[in-house]
């Protein structure tokens, strides 16, 4: 038995900006002006799970036009580029991370027209789309993988990672998948077991084999022919495997090794990178973000900016913080606040330092909502969302808003496994419960850590399934929604909703904000999480109190500052309330 979920050490804080007068400009050198920028880089990022957005024809599951009638909603909180989960056609085992056709919708999804109008109109209001581009793995449905597994002589049998079994016929090593399980499944036609770091449904694509590399090179030219504005790289870290296919030593009592710590990052994915990268990119005006579970900021030289491979690269450092090892979510680790500033300073400054770009994000599809993950528990709600959103919007890079943070959503905690989805929560609480965790252990991890928090469906109003779906929702509303919705917000001026749209205009009207140089100041603090933005011209001092106490600061920090955003006007230089966020410019 081992231990059992800890409570995290937390961080909240709360939100007012202050300011005072005076400029006392420094001379800092500076490395972009506005104008210099991308438009990727000035813009802010949304990412829409498409199956729980907004149902346009009642069927219970979130669809394209459901996103064009709901564009407005992105336009007015600043949003330029709308990251689509994989909207493809899908057997969905993964909810669409399992493309069975990647030049196809899914009918569920809607249409290729319905495609090219939301990408027309979201064009209209300045919004570019980017897609999600699923290339470690595909379905074991995409006619790739059918005629791949239907012998060994085919054109296609040496797309997929075919091995033979051991001489006592197990797996040809003892690498177990991300979900759980051996990452190895047998075929009886071909004899041999296929390698999948997913699901058995998602076979890993050989990318040894140029004829897959220009095959997906052609999946993501269509995509740019037809006018998006981007890609999110999935799970990138995983196309190159090792030379040789070694078992590894156990780090669980199933005799297994997670797979992760075999494949990730492995040397030579570099070249298959680049090799898109100039087949794809080059010439265009699109962004590139990779999922980059296993890069650190030290890799970074290599990752993005002229010489790497993307625009902006996805670190796991931040969510995984309270993970001492990301295979058994039942382990958990207290943290710093420190360790939580160092996530965001290392990383600002190494993609600097790489000559791109960082992106900030708190939440993903992937995540529970970072209230709960960030934050201790209690304090007040709205507060709590609106420091994690001067965060956002505050620090350098672009900043990615998962649907529904803008709203101050926070965890489900259903009662029984049961009513959970997604099947990484269900197999890892198998897994808690084999390696010899309690049922409660078990459940207190999947309510920390489950992935379905990110995908209820989009709370629109107070109607029936809060306007979601005229339908039944496949996944259930989450029953807060007559408080915490978009209309209801959108009419309280005191709002998260509308926090967000503040900071969204705040950081266009002051554009240190957004092409500011960034330092952290009072890094040992261990309350308050404050940076300046300093572009040569305006200076802003960002101070968020991440406690749920009341904190105080060197009042000469903000001395002959103005406060640009702060409570009603309610300001106090050098103390913070709890969860209290303010910003000064001077
Ligand atoms: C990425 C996606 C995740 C998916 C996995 C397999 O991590 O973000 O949702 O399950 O890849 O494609």
């Amino acid at each position: 038995m081992k231990g059992k979920l800890k409570r995290i050490l937390v961080i909240p804080l709360m939100v007012c900006i202050l300011i005072s007068g005076g400029c006392n400009m420094s001379s800092t050198t500076v490395t972009e002006t506005s104008s210099d920028l991308s438009w990727w880089q000035k813009t802010i990022a949304y990412e829409i799970y498409v199956k729980s957005f907004k149902d346009s024809d009642g069927d219970g599951t979130g669809d394209l036009n459901g996103i064009t009638s709901e564009l407005d909603h992105l336009k007015e909180l600043g949003v330029g580029a709308v990251w689509l989960t994989p909207c493809y056609v899908s057997p969905q085992a993964d909810n669409g991370y399992d493309i069975a056709d990647y030049y196809n919708i899914d009918p569920a999804y809607g249409t290729m027209e319905d495609m090219d109008r939301l990408i027309e109109e979201a064009k209209k209001r300045d919004i570019r789309i980017i897609m999600d581009l699923v290339f470690n793995h595909t379905s074991n449905e995409n006619e790739w993988f059918k005629k791949s597994r239907s012998g060994k002589d085919n054109p296609k049998s040496d797309w997929y990672i075919w091995r033979d079994p051991k001489p006592d016929g197990s797996a040809p090593t003892n690498w177990r998948s991300i979900f759980g399980g051996s990452a190895w499944e047998f075929d009886e036609t071909r004899g041999q077991y296929y390698l999948h770091t997913f699901l058995p449904e998602q076979p890993d694509l050989n990318w040894e084999n140029p004829e897959v590399r220009a095959a997906l090179r052609d999946v993501a030219n269509f995509w740019v022919k037809k006018g998006v504005g981007g890609f999110r790289m999935d799970a990138i870290t995983y196309i190159k495997k090792p030379a040789e296919y070694k078992d590894g030593t156990p780090d669980a009592e199933d005799g297994m090794v997670g797979i992760h710590s075999m494949t990730a990052n492995t040397d030579g994915i570099l070249d298959y990178l680049h090799e898109f990268k100039s087949s794809v990119q080059d010439g265009t005006d699109i962004f590139t973000v990779g999922e980059a579970n296993g890069v650190k900021p030290s890799d970074l030289d290599d990752w993005t900016g002229e010489n790497g491979v993307f625009d902006m690269v996805f670190m796991f450092g931040l969510v995984n913080i309270d993970l001492p090892d990301e295979t058994n979510w039942c382990e958990t680790r207290d943290w710093k606040l420190d360790e939580f500033k160092s996530f965001f300073t290392d990383g600002v400054k190494s993609s600097e330092g790489a000559g791109g770009w960082f992106p900030v994000f708190l939440e993903n599809h992937d995540q529970s909502r970072s209230i709960v993950h960030f934050l201790p528990e209690g304090g007040d709600r709205k507060a709590r969302a609106k420091a994690l959103a001067t965060l956002l919007l505050t620090m350098k890079g672009t900043p990615f808003i998962m649907e529904g943070e803008e709203l101050g959503y926070e965890n489900v905690n259903w009662p029984s496994i049961d009513d959970y989805d997604d099947i990484s929560t269900k197999n890892h609480y198998e897994f808690a419960l084999e390696e010899g965790y309690s049922e409660e252990e078990a459940m207190e991890a999947v309510h920390h850590f489950s992935r379905d928090s990110a995908r209820t469906p989009m709370q629109w109003d107070s109607t029936q399934n809060a306007g979601f779906t005229t339908g039944t929702p496949w996944l259930p509303v989450y029953p807060d929604y007559e408080t915490w919705n978009r209309t209801s917000e959108k009419e309280d001026p005191d709002s998260v909703l509308n926090y967000y749209i503040k900071l969204s205009s705040l950081r266009r009207e002051h554009s240190e904000l957004i092409d500011g140089d960034y330092e952290e100041i009072m890094h040992d603090d261990e309350s308050i999480f404050a940076f300046t933005r300093n572009n040569g011209t305006k200076k802003a001092t960002v101070l968020i109190n991440l406690t749920n106490k009341e904190a105080s600061y060197d009042p000469g920090t903000v001395k002959d500052a103005t406060c640009i955003l702060c409570l009603e006007g309610d300001a106090d230089p050098g103390a913070l309330r709890p969860y209290e966020a303010v910003i000064y410019e001077e």
